[in-house]
């Protein structure tokens, strides 16, 4: 049976949990606070899924067992990511670690120590952009292979949500100040927080062969009161190393929420959504002369976790790494982007990724 070892007992971590236990592996879930083992045990996991599972361990990180784990998640706040994903690496490498988005924070601190930590161990590193492997997106990737729409001529993506429901789900904290989720630095805003918006973008932009984003603009709403800094609205318009121009939304105050996705192409189009009504993710698209297709994808909020969890079993089997939408690099890409959007907004300047240079802010060149 494959053992999972989840850091983070908090909203994630729990979703993971579920969707690991529903595989029949072993879980162990770790979290520095022993109230928010209580709360999973109690509350977060029989609220969201009926019972309390006890077949699930929980431990505080000075009782872990010394045990070996094919899987391990990185489910806690962005600051802490590549801590804890060096300290997994450095001790017990597991076959499959992955770490929530974004996978850092801006500054990129520690990043490089991870890059070398995946090539040393032969651990496959993921970034858990869990939207890239949902039917829909399966459903999308089918659609675009056939060449349906045609030759791709523009594609816009948002991830636009207030975050109260983020909030509802931590009754506990009073606000963005209480977490990092109001410091852009530590890897929150909406830029960080919704950065599934740009990470779907290059995930389309990949399967229709533009390539990498290589030049961003961007306009932020930036909150700051003194307490927390945090853009709440990123808009950014991209250009890939092939040409192809778009933009991405992400805000943090859209009500009712817009998660889509549309690419034009030249005979038609393809529109992607997450949540198109209560329990249906969706797909709508036309090949120009026939009638506009639409499909509806049933699904509930595990199911959002279900292909992240089929492609890690996959990964374990032997299935193939290379491409794989969650990739460590895929993520360092999304991370490109933010930090490139930034540098755009603080500079009111147009500005160009060098890849070539290596990871970091230091390869965002202002034009
Ligand atoms: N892919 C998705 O759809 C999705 C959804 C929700 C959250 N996330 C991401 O997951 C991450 C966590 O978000 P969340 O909403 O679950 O946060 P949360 O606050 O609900 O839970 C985080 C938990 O991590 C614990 N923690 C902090 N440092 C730790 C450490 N060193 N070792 C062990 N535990 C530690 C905290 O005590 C807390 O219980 C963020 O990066 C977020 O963006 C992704």
């Amino acid at each position: 049976m494959c053992k999972v070892i989840i850091y983070g007992a908090g909203s994630i971590g729990n979703h993971l949990a579920h969707v690991f236990r529903h595989k029949g592996w072993d879980v162990l879930m770790c979290d520095i606070a022993p109230e928010a083992l209580r709360r999973t045990r109690e509350n977060i996991y029989p609220s969201r899924y009926g019972s309390w599972d006890s077949s699930i361990r929980l431990s505080t990180p000075d009782m872990l067992p010394k045990e070996d784990f094919e899987v391990a998640v990185i489910g806690t706040p962005p600051d802490t990511h590549m801590d804890l994903a060096t300290q997994v690496l450095e001790n017990r490498p597991p076959k499959v670690l992955l770490i929530e988005k974004p996978l850092c924070t801006p500054s990129f601190d520690g990043v490089q120590k991870i890059v070398d930590l995946q090539k040393a161990t032969g651990t496959f590193v993921g970034v858990a952009y869990n939207h890239t492997l949902t039917e829909n997106s399966r459903g999308a990737a089918r659609v675009l292979a056939q060449n349906t729409i045609g030759e791709p001529i523009t594609i816009s993506a948002r991830f636009r949500e207030h975050w109260g429901g983020i909030f509802d789900a931590h009754p506990w904290l009073t606000g963005p100040k209480d977490t990092y989720l109001g410091f852009f630095e530590r890897g929150g805003g909406a830029s960080g927080e919704h950065s599934h918006a740009i990470n779907i973008w290059q995930h389309f932009a990949h399967l229709v062969g533009a390539g990498r984003i290589v030049e961003v603009s961007a306009t932020m709403d930036i909150v700051d009161d003194g307490i927390v800094k945090y853009d709440r609205i990123c808009l950014v318009s991209v250009k890939t190393e092939t040409g192809l121009v778009g933009d991405i939304a992400q805000d943090v105050v859209t009500e009712p929420a817009q998660k889509a996705v549309r690419i034009q192409g030249t005979k038609g189009f393809l529109e992607w959504f997450v949540n198109f009504n209560k329990d249906h993710d969706a797909m709508r698209y036309w090949d120009g002369t026939h009638e506009v297709k639409e499909e509806m994808i049933q699904k509930t909020r595990p199911d959002d976790f279900k292909g992240e969890a089929d492609h890690i079993e996959d990964i374990l089997n032997g299935g193939n790494r290379l491409g794989s939408p969650i990739s460590l690099e895929r993520g360092l890409d999304t991370m490109m982007v933010i930090i490139a959007a930034h540098t755009s907004h603080r500079h009111r300047r147009p500005v160009r990724i060098n890849y070539s240079q290596g990871y970091g802010p230091d390869s965002i060149q202002i034009l």
